[in-house]
């Protein structure tokens, strides 16, 4: 057998949300290693256009595109557009998020509606969207969180957000199994990222590494690895869960998080 064949995407069509960034990043920068194409979606199109380019010096294949996944035009336009360059879409990893620390007692409805839309009502339109593009064979891969397993203060509105689309992965995977399109999500824990790097930046917007890292031991004494993952393990995952090898596998969560939760 054949184990680099299992995981190679060479001419399969993806599009990254949030792909100029964190997690995003790393995910396109391991489809387009394994011959995929990639379309770096980004509100930022300076950080798409960045990561495009790191793509490309690579040898790989790569465009970027600014999206906003708040906005089901926008997210409509990315997958369309797309599809009709590439002629279909085989892999979406909907990735794109942010997180406003408020305790829900204090937390406006602005910031919680802004939540739910960047994070949940975003996976809704991409699913919906590539739905109507994708043939049998492809596959969808929703970042959600270690938030799903368990409740920590300030994080509520993220909490629900990604709570939510841990339920469109597995209902998605339910209605779209019968096209041959399979739905699953990774939940990262702690990982070195811009959301986490706000932990370590004061109202000033001074970034304190110290900090930072003293977070960052924190969540990795918590976890039976002791360790914290990194963005490229979460993308390692999503090349499983793009790939053939993850063929008989939907409506999954997958844990990228050291240990730091287990369902
Ligand atoms: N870093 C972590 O510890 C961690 C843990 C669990 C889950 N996650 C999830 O991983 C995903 C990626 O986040 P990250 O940690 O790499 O953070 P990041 O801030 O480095 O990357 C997020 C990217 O999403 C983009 N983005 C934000 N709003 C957008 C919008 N409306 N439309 C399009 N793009 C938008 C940002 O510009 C940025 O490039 C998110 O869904 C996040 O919730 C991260």
């Amino acid at each position: 057998m054949d184990l680099t064949e299992l995981f190679r995407l060479t001419g399969r069509t993806t599009i990254v949300t949030g792909g100029g960034s964190g997690i995003g990043r790393a995910s396109a920068r391991v489809l387009a290693s394994a011959g995929a194409r990639v379309v770096v979606a980004d509100l930022d199109a300076d950080s798409a256009e960045q990561v495009t380019a790191e793509i490309k010096e690579e040898g790989g294949e790569a465009r970027a595109h600014r999206v906003d996944v708040a906005d089901p035009a926008s997210v409509n336009a990315l997958v369309e557009e797309t599809a009709v360059a590439y002629g279909g879409l085989d892999i979406l990893v909907n990735n794109a998020g942010i997180m406003i620390r408020r305790p829900l007692a204090e937390i406006s409805y602005e910031e919680f509606d802004r939540v739910l839309s960047v994070n949940l009502k975003s996976v809704l339109y991409g699913c919906q969207a590539a739905a109507r593009v994708m043939r049998p064979g492809s596959s969808i891969v929703n970042t959600l969180s270690t938030i799903i397993d368990f409740p920590t203060v300030g994080t509520g509105s993220y909490a629900a957000a990604k709570k939510g689309a841990e339920a469109l992965t597995r209902t998605f995977a339910v209605e779209l199994g019968p096209q041959g399109i399979r739905v699953n999500g990774i939940a990262p824990g702690w990982t070195d990222s811009g959301i986490t790097r706000q932990r370590g930046t004061d109202g000033s917007g001074r970034f304190d590494q110290q900090q930072f890292d003293t977070l960052a031991h924190k969540m990795a004494a918590a976890a039976p690895l002791r360790m914290t993952a990194e963005a490229a393990d979460s993308a390692n995952a999503v090349l499983y869960l793009a790939s053939a090898a993850s063929r008989a596998v939907t409506g999954q969560v997958i844990r990228v998080n050291a240990g730091a939760s287990m369902a």
